[in-house]
């Protein structure tokens, strides 16, 4: 290994939202999808410069950050995108709000599947839009369960005022990367319902299985002129701080009504971003690579744990992101979020995603071994202390179907 994933770097005194949460505290926070890694030196070596110019005046992107983006779309995803297709943001859940108030008129609806991150769910709502949640489907009861559309639920579910398609992919918080046939199927069923699509793509270069990430917008000209692609290198390179991200929206109409819907509201990215940013698409690879490798590590060690060391939790198949999507039902616990938390792990809880009450907790992985080790030795200690239910054969179905109120 070239770059340095193990030494734990202590974030508890920083700006860091995700340890700040309990600071004063023991609680290892696995919680808000940030990784407690260095970003790659490439990146801080590019800031240092940037920095050393010493003039931090408006910014706007240079060319040179310009053809980085579309560079990268080539050699990443073969993805052929033009200049004038990019928008840049301070952020993707900004993105998600301006494409939620761009796409029709208050009063018609967004569709959804869930459990999905939760700006999905609050962006057409904040818009005056109506939010349908399709509840996504596990393909086996347990371990490594496969969660995937539910095709018939979504026919039902689809409205005449639905106007837009809000896809996570990959898939935050069940770790799904969409194979080329699930994002056909998806892309024909938006092309017959005539709904944009905003595929919110943050996550395309954390797919830890071996298998393409593959753009909505790449799928055909076609499915591009009915996209809104939103993609950021802040997850990957662990920038997240620096607030730069972008949206890929080869349709004029479409392109020009998403500006319109930022205009005089959503600030420019910012200029550190770009800098990092520049430098993370041109150099980072190596450090991507490496980081692929260790993420992928963390989730099987974490996947076996779960299996042989935590009675009552199983764990869904993690294709993508450093996040697990985690299913403490069978431990029938008031409150599993504090319950963890009174034994020194701090997740996050499946309803802030839209899942039900009391049976999903989502845990993020991306940190060092001994930082995951020992939060899974807590949570394990916690499981084999507390009183035992009895463990229901066959918990209650997932989730209610048609409309959702997170
Ligand atoms: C799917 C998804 N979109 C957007 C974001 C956040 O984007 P930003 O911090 O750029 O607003 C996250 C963060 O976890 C995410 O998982």
């Amino acid at each position: 290994m070239t770059f340095d994933f193990d030494t734990v770097i202590d974030r508890r005194n920083s700006d860091s939202q995700k340890w700040r949460k309990y600071a004063g505290t023991d609680i290892i926070p696995l919680w808000v999808a940030d990784m407690d890694f260095a970003a790659p030196p490439a990146v801080i070596d590019a800031l240092h410069r940037r920095v050393d110019h010493r003039v931090f005046g408006y910014a706007k992107p240079l060319p040179s950050q310009v053809a980085a983006v579309i560079d990268y779309c080539w050699q990443r995803y073969q993805w052929r995108i033009e200049a004038e297709w990019i928008v840049w943001l301070p952020g993707l859940v900004p993105g998600l709000n301006v494409a939620a108030h761009a796409v029709g008129v208050p009063g018609d609806a967004v569709l959804c599947a869930t459990p999905v991150y939760g700006p999905f769910l609050s962006a057409p709502k904040l818009a005056g839009r109506e939010t349908i949640a399709v509840p996504l489907r596990p393909d086996r009861p347990g371990q490594g369960a496969r969660w995937e559309m539910d095709w018939d639920a979504l026919e039902r579910a689809v409205t005449p005022r639905t106007r837009q398609f809000f896809l996570c992919h990959p898939h935050n918080p069940v770790g799904r990367a969409f194979a080329r046939a699930e994002l056909e199927r998806l892309a024909a069923f938006c092309e017959r319902h005539d709904l944009v699509v905003t595929s919110d793509e943050i996550h395309c270069d954390l797919v830890l299985d071996d298998v393409p990430h593959i753009p909505t917008g790449a799928l055909s000209p076609a499915v591009a002129a009915r996209t809104i692609t939103l993609m950021a290198p802040s997850k990957t390179y662990n920038i997240a701080g620096l607030g730069c991200s972008f949206a890929i929206i080869s349709t004029p109409a479409l392109r020009a009504a998403f500006n319109r819907a930022m205009a005089g509201i959503v600030p420019d990215a910012n200029l550190l971003g770009f800098i990092a940013a520049e430098a993370a698409m041109k150099h980072g690879e190596p450090w991507r690579r490496e980081l692929i490798g260790y993420l992928r590590a963390n989730r099987d060690y974490l996947f076996d744990f779960v299996s042989q060391n935590l009675p009552g939790v199983t764990m869904a198949r993690c294709e993508a992101t450093y996040l697990a999507w985690l299913d403490v039902s069978a431990l029938q616990l008031e409150s599993p979020v504090t319950f963890f938390e009174k034994h020194g792990v701090g997740l996050s809880d499946g309803t802030l995603f839209g899942a039900p009450p009391r049976r999903f907790l989502r845990l993020n992985f991306g940190c060092p071994r001994a930082t995951l080790t020992e939060a899974l030795t807590r949570m394990q200690r916690a499981i084999h202390a507390r009183p035992q239910p009895s463990f229901p054969s066959s918990p209650a179905p997932i989730g209610g179907g048609g409309h959702h109120s997170p």
